[in-house]
């Protein structure tokens, strides 16, 4: 994984057909995904459950790029190994799943993955300032996790805003999940976000036997942060 800032889209198969996530994974690839995100949830750090390893395993052999792991879980640290191993080129953690994030990214580097943190909507910036030289990206969550299709969380722009700042030369990813489309994809582009997670406005209208509309909503979030930045 080389590093750069250019605007990547990075659908989540939170909103893929969940009999089909193999099929669904090539799908947005060949319709100009540049990352597939993954959501796994445990129904304690977040009111939903969804999958583990096995399944991250299980669809590594169909993402020909970046398997990009979002783990809404707590506690993560007994889990790390099992998600490296089941082939996450990213696994991010939240910084509110428990006392100890510092070890944590530290034991996902230790992996040879990079590492993710992610902060709430309620979390301020300033709880990734000591943590910039040990991770690889950070997660603006720009809705409550949990779900997807939630309405985008318009205060958490100035947070991007704010930790671009902070972040100056490192090469560390700033990361939007949650309501991302094409009206609010440059809002953040133009903060200083470089990946966009997008589930529901990536996936809706297609699907593996009628793809192109995964392209076309691929596209339109693309070309609509990459106009904020001209
Ligand atoms: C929310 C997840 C997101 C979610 C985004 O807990 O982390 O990745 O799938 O879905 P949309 O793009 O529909 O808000
Ligand atoms: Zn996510």
């Amino acid at each position: 994984m080389t590093f750069d800032r250019r605007i990547k889209i990075a659908p989540s198969i939170l909103s893929a057909d969940f009999a089909n996530f193999g099929q669904e994974c090539r799908a947005v690839e060949d319709q100009g995904a540049d990352w597939i995100h993954v959501d796994v949830m445990d129904g304690h750090f977040v009111p939903n459950l969804t999958f583990g390893p096995a399944m991250c395993k299980a669809i590594r052999p169909h993402v020909r790029g970046v398997m990009d792991v979002h783990l809404m879980i707590a506690p993560v640290d007994a889990y790390i190994d099992a998600f490296a191993e089941a082939g996450s080129d990213i696994i991010t953690a939240h910084v509110e799943a428990g006392p100890h994030i510092h070890r944590t990214l530290q034991a996902i580097r230790g992996t040879g993955a990079k590492a993710g943190l992610a902060l709430n909507p309620g979390t301020p910036a300033e709880a990734a300032r000591l943590l910039l030289d040990d991770v690889d990206l950070v997660c603006v969550m720009t809705v409550n996790p949990g779900f997807g299709g939630q309405k985008f969380i318009r205060s958490q722009v100035e947070k991007v805003r704010e930790l671009r700042a902070m972040i100056g030369d490192r090469p560390v990813h700033i990361e939007i999940d949650g309501g991302v489309d094409p009206a609010t994809a440059p809002l953040v582009a133009a903060a200083g976000a470089d990946v966009l997670v997008a589930g529901s406005a990536v996936f809706r209208g297609g699907s593996v036997s009628n793809s192109a509309p995964y392209g076309e909503n691929i596209r339109a979030i693309r070309e609509a942060a990459e106009a904020a930045l001209r």
